[in-house]
């Protein structure tokens, strides 16, 4: 195979995913992304919308393995954010024109929780009379739940598959009943049918992850119908068991990482060229890696950013893994810095607009 027939393709099939998603040289890497990035320009424009990313608590009731903030980790304190400080935060962000947030929290089911985010939305829905558009990322609820924000005002969900293969998700998850791949994937259902844009997104370089898996994940996106993707590299924290094992069996080299990187960025080129009209994120996980792993994503087609509001007070406490950048800055910094990094790549930042993504609306299949 060679990579200028393939780019020229039409239609990709997974056999040329797989060869695209496992290009190493510079010069493919270079056509790859630039063939990425053609493709975001033609079809949702090289402008970058912004979410207000405000990680409100680290208590969660599951254990997945390779997370910092799992139920199991004693040595976290846990948080939360009193809903003046939230709602405080999201107008800041309304102030700022970011156009939209992003809720995330650690998993609850609990009456009071569910309430709690109702209210929540009702609140932030008030401010600049529904100007914000609101994306929740508070993991796996059931369809009446997920109906309850919807009408309180939450349009976008994210709840990553983090593998569409179920039996590596059970290797990244404990088999006590409480962490089951069917139920993710029902979730993702449930929130379509209800009518909210979906997001969803892997990790990439797992251990035992292959090519195939990652080919099948780009499947999986178009096969859900998929409106936003939010995808990263898997990055060590070290109390957690996946952490550990990682470094104890020597996969956690420079080597390694950069590998998981560079997986990562063909993963958004892949996908950009698969998939054409959805929103996706360069991500955080991507910086972790290399200082300029967000802007190496934007020039592959991603074309969200999540600027971080989190209160600087809390930003220690929600590391779902090691060497979280930006932990030191403060939300201006976090504007500021992300908006040099857009200008850097020749992009412009979408102001003031939902930034919704095309597909939603193309519906395209
Ligand atoms: N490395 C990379 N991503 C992680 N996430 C959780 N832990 C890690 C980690 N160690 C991601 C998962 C989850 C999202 C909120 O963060 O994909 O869905
Ligand atoms: Fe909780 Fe999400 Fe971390 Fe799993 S990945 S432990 S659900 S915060």
């Amino acid at each position: 195979m060679d990579i200028t027939t393939v780019l020229k393709k039409e239609k990709l099939n997974k056999e040329d995913i797989v060869f695209l998603l496992g290009r190493t040289a510079q010069d493919e890497l270079d056509q790859l992304y630039s063939a990425a990035y053609a493709v975001k320009k033609e079809w949702v424009g090289n402008v970058d919308y912004y979410r207000g990313l405000l990680e409100f608590s680290n208590r969660c009731i599951k254990n997945c393995c390779y997370c910092g903030i799992r139920r199991g980790n004693t040595e976290v304190e846990r948080f939360d954010t009193p809903k003046e400080d939230i709602v405080a935060m999201a107008r800041w962000c309304y102030e700022q024109q970011y156009g939209s947030v992003t809720l995330q929290s650690g998993e609850r089911q609990d009456p009071a929780f569910i309430d709690y985010i109702e209210e929540l939305l009702r609140e932030i829905k008030k401010i600049g009379g529904g100007a914000l558009g609101i994306t929740l990322c508070v993991g796996e609820q059931t369809k009446e739940t997920y109906r309850r924000w919807y009408d309180a005002g939450a349009h976008r969900y994210l709840l990553r598959i983090e593998s569409s293969n179920p039996k590596l998700y059970a290797t990244l998850h404990p088999q006590d009943g409480h962490h089951r791949w069917e139920v993710r994937k029902a979730c993702l259902d449930s929130l379509a049918e209800i009518g909210y844009q979906v997001g969803t997104g892997v990790m990439i370089g797992l251990p035992g992850q292959t090519l195939e898996d990652l080919a099948e994940d780009v499947l999986f996106y178009q096969k859900q119908n998929i409106a936003m993707i939010g995808m990263g590299p898997y990055v060590a924290h070290h109390n957690t068991p996946l952490g550990k094992k990682v470094c104890e069996d020597g996969l956690d080299t420079p080597k390694a990482r950069a590998e998981r990187l560079r997986s990562s960025v063909n993963m958004v080129a892949v996908t950009r060229l698969f998939l054409k009209d959805v929103n996706i994120a360069a991500t955080t996980a991507m910086q972790t890696l290399h200082p300029f792993g967000r802007e190496m994503a934007l020039k592959a087609g991603a074309n969200i950013l999540m600027p971080l509001v989190t209160l600087p007070q809390f930003r220690t406490q929600y590391q779902l893994y090691d060497n979280k950048p930006c932990l030191e800055d403060g939300k201006e910094e976090c504007r500021n810095c992300l908006s040099s990094r857009v200008a850097s790549v020749g992009d412009t930042v979408g102001w003031g607009q939902w930034g919704d993504s095309p597909h939603y609306f193309n519906n395209l299949k």
